[in-house]
């Protein structure tokens, strides 16, 4: 009997360790207990006896259902997860102090298929390990198979499909979606999020330049509508974006990638209003310097960051995680009212109408 009260007490235990220990202390003083009750006819302790165990084995069972949610994914942002509720989104919580950790509790996309283009790396990967983590099943497409193999290595394979896809041709991206709704069933969510940057003004962008920078960061984006649109207005799905600030306002020296990003916008615009009496959203995210592979040459020039973050009011680079995040909001239901919205993430830099700090 003392053993029965000791071993209640470790499961009972916020330690893992000693919990896990109790518990199996706990299960054997059981089997024991109750293989000398049923002889002695002694039924009533015996239905005590189940009864405890049955409680202690739920508190195991949930525990063991979070640890399985925090554990860190391989090659995932994540730090080292544990069962406290401090912790239980996975997330690179200690790298970014600034996320609290409502994600845990949000699992909004289960049962739903979400495609996220350009999911090789950036944005586009921490989208994909967003969706994954609230629930998804996730189609990444990207032009990059290794850097592919190596983001899909990260989710869960049974709610994961990874297709090597160039979004400037058509054909190619309709058989992406064909392929998710395959293997899926249907398409809920499309993240039109691949892009390639490109610099110049109108007289020194190569040609070849402004043209794979249009069929690319536009094309498609349209291409990526056009090709999900049949499959959303079956679920009444939605449509995200991704577009730039570049696209609300222009920068110096990149026309083709304002151009580009500028029609983003407003092709958004435009699928809002034709299909949203038809039950399909349409939302864009125009962020800011974001830390990923296309803006690594930027952010090692500190004297460029510096002058950057004299226009940052939150005075800091974003994170794909922070771009991730209003992705997912996005084509949440949480988001359900929300329909043509071209959505600064930019900590506040379109806050700006452009004039210089004074004083
Ligand atoms: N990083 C920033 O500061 C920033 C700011 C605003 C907007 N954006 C936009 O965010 C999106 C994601 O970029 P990122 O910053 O994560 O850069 P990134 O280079 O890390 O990711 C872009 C991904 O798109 C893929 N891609 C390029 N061309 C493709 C094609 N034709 N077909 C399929 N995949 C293709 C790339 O291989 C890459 O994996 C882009 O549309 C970009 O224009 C970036």
């Amino acid at each position: 009997m003392a053993v029965t009260v000791l071993a209640s007490w470790m499961v009972a235990s916020k330690a893992r360790l000693r919990r896990e220990v109790g518990f199996w202390i706990f299960l054997l003083s059981n089997a024991l207990w109750v293989a000398w009750a049923i002889p002695e006819r002694a039924y009533a302790l015996v239905a005590l006896q189940l009864f405890l165990a049955i409680t202690n084995l739920r508190g195991i069972a949930k525990c063991r259902k979070e640890r399985l949610r925090s554990r860190p994914r391989r090659g995932d942002d994540s730090s080292e997860a544990n069962c406290s509720p401090m912790n239980p989104s996975g997330m690179a919580v200690a790298a970014l102090p600034h996320l609290n950790t409502m994600e845990a509790s949000m699992e909004r996309f289960t049962g739903k298929t979400v495609i996220v283009t350009g999911s090789a790396s950036g944005m586009g990967r921490g989208m994909a390990q967003r969706f994954s983590r609230e629930g998804a099943n996730v189609v990444l497409c990207d032009v990059h198979e290794d850097k592919l193999r190596e983001v899909a290595s990260t989710l869960p394979s049974d709610r994961t499909l990874a297709q090597v896809c160039d979004v400037s041709d058509f054909e190619a991206v309709a058989g992406l979606v064909a392929a998710a709704v395959k293997r899926f069933g249907a398409l809920d969510v499309m993240c039109n999020n691949a892009g390639i940057a490109s610099e110049g003004s109108v007289v020194e962008v190569p040609l070849d330049e402004w043209k794979k920078t249009i069929d690319t960061d536009l094309s498609g984006v349209f291409h990526g509508c056009r090709a999900a649109l049949p499959e959303l207005l079956k679920t009444q799905g939605c449509i995200v974006n991704t577009a730039s600030v570049s696209g609300l306002a222009a920068d110096w020296s990149m026309s083709a990638y304002n151009a580009a990003k500028g029609g983003v916008v407003n092709l958004t615009r435009a699928i809002a209003l034709d299909f949203g009496a038809r039950g399909v959203r349409a939302n864009a995210v125009c962020p800011s310097l974001t830390r990923t592979g296309m803006t690594q040459d930027m952010l090692d020039d500190p004297s460029l960051v510096a002058k950057f973050m004299e226009r940052m009011p939150l005075k800091r680079v974003a994170e794909p995680e922070d771009i991730a995040g209003v992705v997912a909001f996005l084509a949440s239901d949480d988001a359900r009212f929300v329909n043509g919205v071209n959505l600064p993430v930019d900590g506040g830099v379109m806050a700006s109408n452009g004039q210089p700090a004074q004083g």
